[in-house]
């Protein structure tokens, strides 16, 4: 296994997939606040934090192999069947790897993602984002993406110490796993037709001021899944596992079967 996980605490087990372009600590408060009662896996994606960009055994490609890359972490872990709580691209996997592999997943929780496939201008602003990476580096990332990421409360009250530590994620990407984790973005089929087949409880949570995967779209989202919830967090935007951590945290654990 050359993914860099985290594996702590005992019980029923929650894997957390984490959002683009950042990494497993993004989950440092959630897994450290459910780790007391619950077994709590985090992990980066090839080429986040600190799995090398060649961290997939898988020959797939895109998405598949982000769900291949997940289930070859469970079956090392001996995981059978786990709460999966995706953020934004972690989401798009959750909900990929649902499709696949139903019996792994006893809950879901979708937060600030979206079931529907990037419209073209949407993939070509990730073909030139690829390309101004592959030229740059990641660090170009950190302006472009911040003042999206955050909601217009936490830009308001910035704290240095949540935006040099979003702006570390970025900066410790490696370019090849930003390029892969784009492709796999801009190619991603939709799930939209998935929704109405899940079977497992399922928790969406998304930040009211976020403008990446609106409220809205996850109200829809919400709508078409039989047993789902929609809880909104107040003055956050893409992150609110980040900028309102205790509100995250409540929505999370009573959502969790
Ligand atoms: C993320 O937070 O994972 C990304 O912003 C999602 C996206 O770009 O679609």
């Amino acid at each position: 296994m050359r993914l860099s996980y985290r594996d702590q605490g005992q019980g029923q087990a929650i894997v957390f997939l984490h959002a683009f372009p950042l990494d497993q600590t993004m989950w440092d408060e959630a897994a450290a606040a459910l780790s007391r009662d619950r077994r709590v896996v985090t992990f980066d994606w090839p080429g986040f934090g600190q799995s090398p960009s060649t961290a997939s055994d898988s020959a797939a490609t895109g998405l598949d192999r982000m769900v291949a890359d997940a289930i070859q972490l469970l079956d090392h872990l001996g995981l059978n069947q786990v709460d999966l709580c995706g953020l934004s691209m972690g989401g798009y996997v959750a909900l990929a790897l649902y499709r696949s592999f139903p019996e792994r997943v006893r809950s879901l929780v979708l937060c600030d993602t979206k079931a529907t496939a990037d419209p073209p201008a949407t993939r070509e602003a990730r073909r030139e984002m690829a390309e101004l990476v592959e030229r740059e580096g990641t660090a170009t990332l950190i302006p472009l993406m911040l003042p999206r990421l955050l909601g217009a409360s936490t830009r308001r009250r910035p704290e240095a110490s949540l935006t040099d530590r979003i702006a570390g994620m970025i900066q410790r990407s490696d370019p090849e796993g930003v390029t892969h984790a784009l492709d796999a973005m801009a190619t991603r089929t939709a799930t939209t037709d998935l929704l109405g087949s899940i079977q497992v409880p399922t928790l969406l949570i998304v930040g009211e001021e976020d403008i990446i995967s609106t409220p809205e779209e996850m109200k829809e989202m919400a709508e078409a899944i039989p047993h789902a919830r929609l809880q909104v967090i107040d003055q956050s935007g893409h992150l609110p596992n980040l900028e309102q951590p205790t509100l995250f945290l409540e929505a999370l654990r009573s959502g969790l079967p």
